[in-house]
């Protein structure tokens, strides 16, 4: 029987440390804003934004909303985002994405200010990251380090394998572990016999796409597992790129979905939010 890796309690613990420090933040004069920017009527991304919106409201951040119409030009968007790069009051600029296909996300992630970048999708913040200097850090794997060090797992020299090498989830997660001093590989679609590579794991982080993919044969015997998949199966029920069912009784800890990851990643932005303040002191 594994250990349940409870996202929701800890996002909600480190939600509540941070709206202790915007209290403190305010107490000094200091005002923290997040822009968040949507371009279309996706439904996904107005779920996520809308969630992103109440955790801000929570924390006491303020959040300034635009709602961007389908057709605004790529021309109009980096306007929107040069005049909030120099707004002194907004600490944060959020683009959700994806964006509408004729927007070149790249172009749009590069023109936020890197002080302002509380996704860290910004090249300088990802090549901060990979050289160990203080910046922003993606949400998703940053919470994912909350997750294992606040339910006390060590990952000092521990041999950990992480499924998929994404920009936003695979890659800053590699960073992470190394840092963290893991023994960290790397897997993704081309990996030969990837069962056998995920078996040598003492912690596995599946972000790879295909619902309930990692069974029980992937996995060692008293690893932990870290889920970042999110899908509807035919039930419309959620589910993780792992088999819950099968994994669990052979994991030592576990995330379930929903409730592991998914909450982290907005606790982790209001952690960026925060950290834009020191960020912008230098
Ligand atoms: N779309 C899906 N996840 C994210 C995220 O973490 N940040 C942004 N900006 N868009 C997303």
């Amino acid at each position: 029987m594994a250990k349940i890796i409870d996202g929701k309690t800890i996002s909600q613990q480190i939600k509540d440390e941070l709206k202790e420090k915007v209290a403190a933040l305010k107490a000094e004069g200091t005002e923290i804003a997040l822009a968040v920017i949507q371009v279309g009527t996706d439904p996904a991304s107005t779920v996520y934004v809308g969630n992103k919106k109440k955790a801000c409201e929570y924390v006491g951040i303020r959040s300034e909303s635009y709602e961007l119409p389908e057709e605004t030009t790529q021309e109009e968007l980096l306007q929107l985002i040069d005049t909030l790069n120099h707004k002194d009051s907004v600490y944060g600029i959020l683009v959700q994405l994806p964006l509408p296909e004729h927007i070149q996300e790249d172009m749009v992630i590069r023109a936020i200010a890197p002080e302002k970048d509380v996704d860290g999708f910004h090249p300088q913040s990802v090549g901060a990251l990979s050289i160990g200097q203080k910046g922003f850090v993606s949400c998703t794997p940053a919470g994912i380090i909350q997750l294992l060090k606040r339910s006390g797992v060590e990952i000092e020299g521990k041999e950990c394998v992480v499924i998929g090498r994404s920009n936003i989830v695979g890659k800053p997660m590699a960073l992470l572990l190394l840092r963290e001093n893991g023994t960290v590989t790397v897997t993704h679609s081309k990996t030969k016999d990837l069962r056998s590579v995920c078996k040598r794991a003492d912690i596995l982080v599946v972000a790879i796409g295909k619902p309930k993919m990692i069974d029980a044969s992937y996995v060692k015997e008293g690893a932990v597992v870290i889920d970042v998949g999110v899908h509807r199966n035919e039930n419309r029920k959620l589910c993780g790129d792992v088999d819950f069912e099968s994994v669990e009784p052979i994991a030592s800890a576990i995330t379930p979905v929903p409730g592991g990851v998914g909450p982290m990643t907005i606790a982790m932005l209001m952690y960026n939010c925060v950290q834009a303040v020191e960020i912008r002191k230098g």
